[in-house]
């Protein structure tokens, strides 16, 4: 029979306690001490300067929902499970918590531990009563500020939005055709990865990126780093195809040439007030575009076809219904960390783009998983 008060009690434990786990795996680097093998919780807790058994039952809470799985040592004499040592090794999840892995979420589940974003998120009952950011109640000041003045702090943040876009990057390639444009602009496109991507995959492609100093200054260590490796995402032939442009998106957004404007996962950071200042602010840099010379990637302008500015967001669309679904959760998130953020539905974008100055052409929604990701494009 259902024991509803039996879920609640679970669900109450169960999150508050798992969030918290993740980001000790991520802090103390268990997954990578397992990368070579599985490990005695007593040589783990050795390596990462813990109690042991309160790691193993750590361990043991994460491996009941499939973050690591325990094994038992054979004894070979013996031919028999050796019941007293306690080993754990890597299962598929744990893995993607290791820190050099592809698409690792180590960073992300660090953001979860910053004291700022605990802060605010404790304080949601603030949100809830006055509609206002629980961020810059418990904090002093709004997010991007606080990140402004924190550089550690960004440092973290900024890996976890690239570790969050390096999952999704494949995805969205493979949703839009962006070897239609001549250059791309990726407005608050944070360290660039999404770019770095866009543009390894279309050799054409002439690339800048936008964004704060913090930012900007995270992508330029990470650019610097990978064309010294020249193995990973960059290499010099995307270096040579880019621009890493320091700004405010409130203020101006660069008139560069580009005829396609991506801006992922930053309107929901805004209130509609924000979001439109921003729109019109690129509404404006494609005007200026065409009408000036002043274009940072001149070269490739005057080498290519001309072709018309397109805007394209690519965001989570809430869908309609009691349905199960991530963004319903990001929508709070939105709600306690910035300022008035939110998960728009279709007809919200609507609104907002039209009472911006843009037409929607049209709507690529992802299938699998569905709705995870929707790009807008829209014309001015
Ligand atoms: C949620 S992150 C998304 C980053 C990136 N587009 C991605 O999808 O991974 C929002 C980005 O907006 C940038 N941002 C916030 N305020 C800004 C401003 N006033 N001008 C330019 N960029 C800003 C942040 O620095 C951050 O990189």
């Amino acid at each position: 029979m259902q024991n509803l008060g039996l879920e609640i009690f679970d669900m109450l434990t169960r999150a508050q306690l798992t969030s918290q786990a993740i980001y000790i795996v991520a802090k103390l680097r268990l997954a990578d001490y397992l990368k070579d093998g599985p490990k005695s919780v007593e040589d783990l807790a050795q390596e990462t300067k813990t109690h042991p058994d309160s790691l193993y039952r750590l361990l043991r809470m994460l491996s009941s929902i499939g973050i690591f799985a325990e094994t038992k040592k054979e004894d070979k004499e013996q031919q028999q499970v050796d019941q007293s040592i306690r080993r754990f090794e890597l299962t598929p999840m744990a893995s993607l918590i290791q820190s050099e892995t592809k698409n690792s979420i180590r960073n992300f589940a660090l953001m979860f531990g910053l004291e700022s974003f605990k802060n605010a998120i404790d304080d949601l009952l603030y949100s809830i009563q006055t509609g206002e950011n629980s961020f810059k109640h418990a904090n002093g000041l709004e997010i991007y500020d606080y990140l402004g003045r924190n550089q550690k702090e960004a440092q973290i943040f900024n890996s976890a939005m690239a570790s969050l876009t390096s999952s999704v990057t494949p995805l969205i390639s493979s949703m839009y055709d962006f070897s239609q444009f001549n250059t791309v602009i990726d407005i608050g496109g944070g360290q660039g990865i999404f770019l770095s991507r866009i543009l390894k995959d279309n050799a054409k492609l002439y690339g800048v990126l936008f964004d704060l100093p913090h930012a900007i200054q995270s992508a330029k260590k990470l650019y610097s780093r990978e064309s010294a490796n020249s193995n990973g995402n960059l290499d010099h032939g995307i270096l040579s195809r880019c621009k890493l442009v320091e700004g405010d998106f409130f203020k101006s957004i660069p008139a560069t040439g580009a005829d396609g404007y991506i801006i992922k996962n930053v309107i929901l950071n805004w209130d509609d007030q924000s979001a439109g200042i921003i729109l019109k602010n690129c509404l404006r840099a494609m005007k200026d575009t065409s009408s000036s010379s002043s274009s940072i990637i001149s070269e490739n302008q005057a080498n290519r076809k001309k072709t018309s500015p397109k805007l394209l967001i690519i965001d989570t669309i809430m869908p309609e219904g009691n349905e199960p679904f991530i963004g319903k959760f990001t929508d709070i998130l939105m709600l306690s960390l910035t300022h008035k953020g939110r998960i728009r539905t279709e007809e919200e974008f609507r609104k907002l783009l039209v009472g911006s100055g843009f037409e929607i052409t049209r709507i690529i929604r992802s299938h699998d998983p569905p709705n995870l990701l929707s790009i807008i494009e829209a014309i001015p």
